[in-house]
């Protein structure tokens, strides 16, 4: 794929359909061992605000394998956390770090590091998107059905980050989506103007708050928790509103026959999915973690100009 060298990747609209693929093309050659071995030795700096297991441990095993290191930079064991400026950190992160990952809360943040940064900087989760997840799920679906283009997701739980890059991702490689969430937790309207522009005559971009008519038909079925991190205090309250949202095996009936169930993980199971539909014969959630590590292996090596 051509080089994204020197590039930011804060939102998944900043991939054209072109780049999407090619990422998508550069994963799999990676997981293949098919990709130009690495050369020099790179260091990615991991500056996280919130927890975090698959994207911390693939972001990590992933520049191992490019041959270069990972440092891990824990808000807690730096002066980010004793109120450093973001601005100030973003210049001199750069002068040690050849490209950085960053998990926080406000999109405004990541895209304020960014402008100070003089290193690619990627977004890692914020409230706002999480593009990392998607190309990994994309990569996903593509496995199991060959291609994307002419497919349609239904993604059922809260409007916010994997949501609003689901629509983003869908958008970019020619699916269709529809999210069911509960009144007041639709996805952002900017976001979902932002898909339908990205999208072609043959996509659409569902909003609705019926799951049946959500799923009704659809090759690939998405959920992720009720209460994100930062919102911990509303996990208990949030639960009869999403119940009917729940990812079941009376939801799954009614997809496609040939339907396969993901989530970004971690799972509450018997809150978002049961435990029956994670363990059962659609789940691909286990290949879908383990893409994460693919997926932004192809990331970092294209950032970084390795590819
Ligand atoms: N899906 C995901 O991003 O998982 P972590 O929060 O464990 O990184
Ligand atoms: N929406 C979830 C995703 C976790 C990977 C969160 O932000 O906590």
């Amino acid at each position: 794929m051509q080089s994204l060298q020197g590039r930011d990747f804060l939102s998944l609209a900043d991939l054209s359909s072109a780049e999407l693929i090619g990422m998508l093309d550069l994963a799999t050659a990676m997981k293949q061992g098919q990709s130009p071995a690495a050369t020099s030795f790179k260091t990615l700096g991991l500056l996280f605000h919130k927890a975090s297991t698959r994207t911390r441990v693939s972001f990590s095993a992933a520049i191992g394998q490019l041959r270069g290191q990972v440092l891990d930079l824990n808000t807690s064991v730096t002066q980010v956390s004793r109120g450093e400026p973001t601005r100030d950190t973003a210049r001199v992160l750069s002068r040690y770090l050849d490209i950085i990952a960053i998990r926080t809360y406000a999109q405004a943040e990541l895209e304020e590091f960014a402008r100070y940064a003089e290193i690619p900087v990627i977004n890692a989760l914020t409230d706002w998107e999480h593009p990392c997840q998607i190309l990994a799920d994309l990569l996903t679906v593509r496995e199991t059905f060959g291609q994307l283009s002419g497919l349609t997701l239904a993604y059922l739980g809260d409007g916010n980050n994997v949501a609003h890059s689901l629509l983003l991702g869908c958008a970019l490689a020619g699916m269709t989506i529809r999210v069911a969430t509960p009144a007041g937790y639709a996805p952002d309207a900017v976001i979902v103007q932002q898909a339908q522009t990205l999208g072609s005559d043959r996509t659409q971009v569902v909003i609705t708050d019926d799951p049946q008519a959500a799923v009704t038909g659809a090759h690939v079925l998405y959920t992720d928790v009720w209460a994100s991190m930062g919102q911990e205090a509303q996990a208990d309250s949030r639960i009869p509103t999403f119940q009917p949202y729940q990812v079941n095996q009376i939801l799954v009936a009614q997809a496609n026959p040939d339907a396969i169930i993901l989530h970004c993980l971690p799972a509450h199971r018997g809150e978002e999915i049961t435990d029956e539909v994670m363990e059962g014969p659609q789940s691909r959630i286990w290949d879908q973690a383990e893409n994460r590590l693919h997926a932004q292996k192809a990331l970092l090596a294209s950032l970084l100009g390795l590819s």
